[in-house]
């Protein structure tokens, strides 16, 4: 009997994974002597008072979670000011993303963002084998949204514009005008990802009053201290629920622990408004005008949890690099296509961590051959 041909398992799988890149996050060594992480834009401060006691206080641990999130659902509804029929939540933001993604896209649909933003979105379009359409911001300093330009990219196929504001990585809100624009001209669903809408100050919601195809998507993971807990919601039109809630994964894919944490944190908004958003905007000014103080280095103005800084070189990936050796993590965008080679992003963390930073990142750009 003859062998049969060595089976390639890989051959199985579909064209659309093949083709997308996978996200290398920052490598942290194991045991390494520090670390200072900005390079995530999480919360240096972690759960409120009320969350760090629920999840102490959490045994109920053989139960399944509610199917629907009810109680998480029941606290956001208020805080959003949306009926709870029209929140969905999943394990963070890109869950709800990817059950939005599940919802509307085919091989061959089409997504419009404006970059450079959030990768995540046109990751999960190619996936499902959809064309992601780039209507790129206006160049640096202002990263402005181009509404008429978004409007004109809308063809046939496409199902969904994703607006990021405030915009990550470069920081900046748009003008709500610009934004209600797209929404009241575009013949497909419009998503607001507000994931650092706490630090801004500001949301879109109240677009979905006015208009019946607008979602706004946010994470509990930034302001709230809770990546680890991986929670995300979302507030969508009442005609699309019954469909979203058929693509969306029993218990929305929520542990009871994360839901309790959740349901916790927003009961502490007013600790987490002034202990932590607080605080974070106060340090985010000060590191601001300390990377300022670096000749040549430019931060862009930020009303997130994270500033987006232009080095005085070429490519910052060098910079980057040495500040990791150094235990220090910053995100780099080395994707030409992108237009920030020489950026990189830092999140604000704590002043100690921020003088930390900055003598690396000076003493990084001193360095011998870095600049060139
Ligand atoms: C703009 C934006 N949307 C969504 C997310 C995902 O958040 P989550 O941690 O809730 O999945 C992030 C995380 O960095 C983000 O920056």
């Amino acid at each position: 009997m003859t062998a049969p041909p060595a089976l390639d398992l890989t051959a199985l799988v579909r064209p659309a994974v093949h083709a997308i890149s996978s996200y290398i996050p920052a490598k942290v060594e194991p045991g390494a002597e520090r670390v200072i992480k900005l390079d995530m834009n999480e919360s240096p401060y972690g759960p409120s008072p009320r969350t760090r006691a629920a999840l102490a206080g959490f045994v109920a641990t053989q139960r399944y979670p509610s199917f629907d999130a009810i109680e998480l659902r029941q606290h956001v509804a208020p805080y959003l000011g949306v009926p709870v029929e029209q929140v969905s939540a999943g394990a963070g933001l890109d869950d709800v993303l990817n059950n939005l993604m599940t919802l509307l896209i085919d091989p061959g649909d089409e997504i419009v963002i404006s970059e450079p933003t959030f990768g995540v979105y046109r990751a999960l379009a190619s996936l499902r084998g959809g064309v992601t359409v780039d209507v790129p911001l206006t160049p640096a300093p202002d990263f402005t949204l181009r509404p008429e330009a978004i409007l004109a990219a809308i063809g046939p196929r496409t199902k969904l514009v994703v607006i990021c504001d405030p915009n990550n990585p470069t920081g900046n809100p748009f003008d709500p005008a610009a934004v209600e624009r797209v929404v009241a001209n575009a013949p497909c669903l419009v998503a607001i990802d507000e994931a650092y809408a706490e630090f801004a100050g500001t949301t879109a919601i109240g677009l979905m009053a006015r208009h019946d195809n607008v979602c706004v998507l946010r994470t509990m993971s930034k302001f709230a201290g809770l990546a680890g807990m991986r929670v995300g919601y979302g507030a969508f039109p009442p005609a699309l629920m019954p469909l979203l809630w058929r693509v969306t994964p029993a218990f929305c894919n929520l542990s009871a622990a994360s839901q309790a944490a959740a349901v916790a944190s927003l009961a502490d908004l007013d600790y987490l408004r002034r202990e932590v958003v607080g605080r974070i905007v106060a340090d985010r000014d000060a590191l601001a005008a300390g990377l300022r103080s670096i000749p040549g280095v430019e931060p862009f103005p930020s009303v997130t949890n994270f500033i987006l800084a232009r080095l005085p070189v070429a490519g910052a990936g060098p910079v980057v690099a040495r500040l990791a050796a150094r235990g220090v993590h910053v995100r780099y965008f080395g994707n030409p296509a992108l237009g920030l080679r020489d950026c990189l992003r830092v999140s604000i963390g704590t002043p100690a961590e921020h003088a930390v930073f900055l003598d690396e990142l000076q003493a990084a750009l001193a360095a011998k051959g870095i600049a060139a």
